[in-house]
């Protein structure tokens, strides 16, 4: 498996100029024809597992009946399957693949909250999930096989087909790009453009996608931070009531005021920010940490001994500087308390894949450093 270049003849600052939530765009030969980080056989075996979230999606051409079927999956359900017409969608297969994780190096130019999951789908002929538009964008990378793919810009009106629903398909639409692709060739996908993929032999795909949060996410994950922390905030308040005549109108003066309060609630410094990086830095699936937790002097000890820190493949860390001049450090979907901590030791603890005692004294100025680096090595950011 060797990624070419994954933006074939465009450099990233090119695609991500034309393309990056605007356009599809097909690239051909992307990736080497012989990629083959997982095959049909074990995508099938982990749609049997308990805790691996996957989908198996059948439909008939002629009566235009769809079936949508939730996993884990019994192999008697997979020996009964036709010949043609299905597809088994697994979720964030990265988490148990390594070799399907190593994809996500290929798209190391955009920004690690930005990424959401590697999905793979097996599909015979005929197979698919049908017309449909998603709010990600998606790089869906050709592993074996040819598929059809019809796509529109985002542009476009798109209908609803309510007999679909489940699937969340659309009516049939007129396509901008109609195009058969083969194993190496990804396809990219804006939010919003509408498409559609049909196996035309034994195929797998790869979809590497990312997420853009909506204002529910955010607000969801304000209110769940705000109850986390025991945080109600200010309340309403009317010293100024009148008595009324209509009991149940609520005034448009205090519509107002309570607009105004949340506004007041929004504008408070690193509250919002924090919210929004503990969603993005949220993985599906939650890190495990180590059997023992490590102190920090034990921590020195080892890196001292030359012992070399591995980033875990699931972690997902974000840090910003906060407005209250912290800065603010999350790893996967919670803030970590790293005290006085400088913006080059969190630049270098959200990037590194591997650390190893030389950082102990490139950091040695920074004494909120090594707790910092300590935390994550508990919370199975990091292994010794
Ligand atoms: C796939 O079938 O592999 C991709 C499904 C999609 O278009 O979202
Ligand atoms: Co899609």
């Amino acid at each position: 498996m060797s990624a070419r270049s994954p933006f074939g003849a465009l450099s990233p600052e090119q695609f991500l100029r034309d393309y990056w939530q605007k356009k599809p765009l097909l690239i051909k030969g992307a990736f080497s024809t012989a990629l083959a980080a997982i095959t049909p056989e074990e995508l099938a075996g982990l749609a049997m597992e308990e805790d691996v979230e996957s989908r198996l999606v059948q439909h008939d051409p002629v009566s235009k009946q769809w079936q949508l079927q939730h996993g884990p999956f019994k192999a008697s359900t997979f020996k009964k399957l036709p010949k043609e017409n299905y597809t088994l969608l697994v979720q964030a297969v990265d988490h148990w693949v390594p070799e399907v994780a190593a994809l996500r190096q290929a798209y190391h130019c955009f920004p690690q909250w930005r990424f959401d999951d590697v999905m793979v789908s097996y599909a015979v002929k005929g197979g698919g999930v049908g017309p449909h538009i998603d709010q990600y964008d998606v790089f869906l990378i050709q592993g074996l096989g040819r598929r059809r793919w019809l796509v529109a810009e985002s542009s476009i009106t798109v209908i609803p087909n309510p007999e679909v629903s489940a699937l969340r398909q659309i009516q049939p639409f007129e396509p901008s790009m109609d195009v058969i692709v083969e194993p190496g060739d990804v396809l990219y996908v804006p939010p919003g453009a509408p498409h559609c993929g049909t196996a035309l032999e034994p195929c797998l795909t790869y979809s590497v996608g990312f997420r853009a949060p909506s204002q529910a996410d955010i607000v969801t994950r304000l209110a769940e931070w705000l109850v986390e922390n025991g945080i109600d905030g200010k309340r309403y308040t009317d010293p100024d009531l009148q008595a009324v005549s209509d009991a149940a109108l609520i005034p448009g003066q205090t519509l107002q005021k309570v607009r105004a309060l949340m506004q007041d609630l929004l504008q408070q410094p690193a509250l919002v920010e924090r919210a929004f990086a503990c969603l993005v830095s949220q993985t599906r699936l939650p890190l495990e940490p180590p059997e023992q937790e490590i102190s920090v002097a034990k921590l020195k000890t080892a890196l001292g001994k030359n012992k070399l820190l591995e980033r875990n493949d699931d972690a997902r860390l974000a840090w910003f500087a906060g407005a209250d001049g912290h800065v603010h450090l999350f790893a996967n979907g919670e803030e970590l308390d790293v005290g006085a901590l400088n913006s080059n030791s969190a630049a270098f603890l959200c990037n590194q894949q591997q650390i190893d005692g030389s950082a102990l004294n490139e950091f040695v100025s920074d004494l909120a450093f090594l707790p910092a680096l300590a935390m994550l090595v508990n919370r199975g950011v990091f292994s010794l």
